[in-house]
């Protein structure tokens, strides 16, 4: 069974990156912006922040402690720990969000296979920012080309899925988060140096708080879960992989800052952007695929080589990016298939990616040629969007601080964090009044808001 065949990440710097991969991803580069974009800035990202240190990182602990010890993927682990009882639904209720989020998020991730081909071809010297805005409609409205990289992206997962994950992920991680992180540097450096930056920058740290209503807490929230890849049992499964030398704060630590890091730059690099471009801060989904190859083409304007190898270089690691996630998403689907139903994992994983291909192509169509089939004023990508990352994602955070803070022994919680040790008491309760007030209380606060009741 799974559990002697259960192999730990082989170091705790590989355990960390391992989970920063999962939560690096488009969410920071992609949506993270054009949320921001939509909440009005500096003011929305305050209180991404504060969801981040209050929400985040305390159910980040939570779901490690969940997965290391119960040594089981999310569809399991409540199994594990909880025999008998109904908490096994919140597993699955990962498992189904895993499976949503797969679908939709492998065509903004096929997305960025395409801007690898048109930026290494070269299609992006001299156009002009318009050109760039019609380019992007008509190749995310075309009903055949999204589907065909969406489909590329999937079976590259499937690859890396069926391989063997744990060598996979933890090597491909500890070499490309370094890259991205420099890469990602570099390119706040140029944007910064565009003319007009300054007002990017404006809109980004000096908050408007006329503009914040019960939608942008929803929108921050959702945005933390979805960053943070929490709510979902993502990182519950890979902690089932840590060691037990890895230290569950600090791991827990790290990954939250080197998320928040990656997320804020990213910030910094498309707002200015933006703004030197006369782009809309507003744009939606569109904003990066949009105003990164302006960027490239304005930076090195008297250096066409730069601007070529800058380009390509990006959208290469932002496929990366988004594989590291995309592979978490899949392993916990496809774990859960392999252990509560027998199937082989490759014949569950099989079953993964053709039902994902089957989301994200009808996610993608709604882009295009089914825009008018909405629900509640949503084409079907808006929809898994918001469904997932705003009711699903928050939802299983909640429970599972529910979960740790009141039904799991305190002692087994204390044994986790502190690797059988010893930790301050007055850190340790603050974990715990956190998961078992705060934390709830705040999130059911967030959604009763969101409802109009209150
Ligand atoms: N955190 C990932 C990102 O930011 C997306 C993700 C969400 C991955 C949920 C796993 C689980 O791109």
């Amino acid at each position: 069974m799974q559990k002697s065949e259960r192999v730990n990440f082989g170091s705790k710097i590989g355990a960390i990156l391992a989970a920063a991969g999962s939560a690096v991803g488009l969410g920071n580069i992609w949506r993270f912006p054009y949320e921001t974009g939509n909440h009005g800035g500096a003011a929305f990202i305050l209180i991404y922040l504060a969801c981040v240190l209050v929400l985040g990182m305390p159910i980040m602990m939570a779901e490690f402690t969940v997965g290391r010890h119960s040594k089981a993927s999310t569809g399991k682990a409540y199994s594990v720990l909880a025999p008998g009882t109904h908490w096994k639904w919140l597993g699955y209720l990962g498992v189904l969000a895993g499976f949503l989020i797969l679908g939709y998020y492998s065509v903004v991730a096929g997305w960025t296979l395409e801007y690898i081909l048109e930026a290494g071809t070269n299609e992006f010297a001299n156009k002009r920012p318009d050109d760039f805005i019609l380019a992007f409609e008509a190749f995310s409205q075309d009903p055949v080309r999204p589907l065909i990289w969406l489909v590329v992206f999937l079976l590259l997962t499937h690859f890396v899925i069926v391989k063997g994950v744990k060598d996979g992920i933890e090597k491909s991680s500890k070499i490309l988060m370094p890259v991205l992180f420099i890469l990602i540097i570099l390119l706040a450096v140029c944007s910064l140096s565009l003319p007009n930056a300054e007002k990017g920058l404006e809109f980004l740290l000096k908050p408007d708080f006329s503009k914040v209503t019960g939608d942008v807490f929803l929108g921050a929230m959702g945005q933390a879960f979805f960053s943070l890849s929490l709510g979902m049992g993502c990182l519950s499964t890979y902690a089932s992989y840590f060691g037990k030398e890895t230290k569950l704060g600090n791991t827990a630590l790290s990954v939250g800052v080197i998320d928040t890091f990656v997320a804020v730059l990213a910030g910094v690099i498309i707002f200015p952007a933006a703004f030197s471009v006369g782009i809309q801060p507003d744009a939606g989904p569109s904003l990066i695929f949009i105003t990164l190859p302006n960027v490239f083409q304005q930076a090195f304007s008297g250096i066409p080589f730069l601007a070529y190898v800058f380009s390509v270089l990006f959208y290469v690691l932002l496929a990366l990016a988004a594989l590291t996630s995309t592979i978490s998403l899949h392993e916990v689907v496809t774990a859960f298939l392999h252990e509560e139903f027998a199937f082989t994992r490759g014949r569950a994983a099989k079953m993964v990616t053709f039902g994902c291909i089957l989301i994200g192509a009808l996610s993608s169509l709604s882009l295009g040629v089914m825009q008018k089939y909405t629900l509640f004023d949503k084409g079907f990508f808006d929809l898994l969007d918001f469904v997932t990352a705003k009711i699903m994602l928050p939802l299983g955070g909640m429970l599972v601080c529910i979960f740790v803070g009141w039904y799991l022994k305190r002692s087994v919680s204390y044994a986790e964090l502190t690797n059988e040790g010893t930790l301050k008491a007055g850190f340790f309760n603050v974990y715990i009044f956190i998961l078992r007030f705060i934390a709830p209380i705040g999130i059911a606060l967030i959604f009763i808001n969101e409802l109009g009741l209150i």
